[in-house]
């Protein structure tokens, strides 16, 4: 396991930039895994800010609320297209569960079918959930499940409230790439800042593997480089 310390948010979200863009820049196909959340939000500000071609890449994205309407301004597809994809003169080709699917079960198998299409993720990057989640893997996850429909814990809806208008409920369930999916990929990026994030960060890294603690199982993998600020570094 790779670490690169960073100094504080700005400074992972450039360190961060910098190891995307070598990937993007390298001219030939590339498969990217994205996640959503705040702690993304300064990388892919810096990704905008730098005009990239994307043309070669294809992105997926870890997860997307179940029963939003694609539009919805809180989906992750909303999220997404508002925060990279239509900053992008050339954008990827882009990839998100949809959570709107009338068969959500055939939903999982196709994205799960893309995604083995596309080969496996060059580079899956990550936020970290307070509780240890990863995309949207809560806690007690199968360390080697596939894409599938989860119910979100009551700590991760408070947590997501803020993206949702007072008088909607933020969904109860989602479709999340799967832990066992998500260790497939050749290398991994674990992004975490604040100090919010110190107590999973350090469970994830130096406690038990263990589906109690999703990101622990990132001690499985060959290929990790944790991206922390020193709030997160504890
Ligand atoms: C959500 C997302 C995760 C993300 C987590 C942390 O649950 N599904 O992919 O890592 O929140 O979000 P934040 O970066 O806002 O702390």
């Amino acid at each position: 396991m790779q670490w690169i310390h960073a100094a504080d948010y700005t400074d992972m979200s450039l360190k961060a930039a910098e190891l995307v863009a070598a990937l993007v820049q390298r001219g030939d196909r590339c498969v990217l895994g994205l996640p959503t959340g705040k702690t993304p939000l300064g990388l892919y500000r810096e990704l905008a800010a730098r005009r990239l071609d994307w043309r070669g890449v294809a992105t997926f994205n870890l997860d997307e609320y179940v029963g939003l309407s694609p539009e919805h301004p809180a989906s992750f597809r909303s999220f997404m297209r508002r925060n990279l994809f239509d900053l992008c003169a050339q954008p990827p080709r882009w990839a998100i569960p949809d959570g709107s699917a009338p068969d959500l079960t055939a939903e999982c198998l196709r994205y799960e079918a893309a995604l083995a299409e596309a080969g496996p993720i060059d580079l899956l990057i990550l936020g970290l959930g307070r509780n240890g989640h990863i995309g949207f893997n809560e806690p007690g996850s199968p360390l080697d499940s596939a894409t599938r429909v989860v119910t979100l814990s009551a700590e991760t809806r408070a947590v997501n409230r803020s993206d949702f208008p007072a008088d909607e409920a933020v969904p109860a369930r989602a479709i999340t790439m799967g832990i066992g999916t998500m260790l497939k990929a050749r290398r991994i990026l674990l992004l975490a800042g604040g100090a919010e994030k110190a107590p999973a960060l350090a469970a994830a890294l130096s406690g038990p593997v263990t589906p109690a603690v999703p990101a622990s199982a990132l001690q499985l993998h060959p290929d990790v480089i944790v991206l922390a600020d020193a709030a997160a570094s504890g």
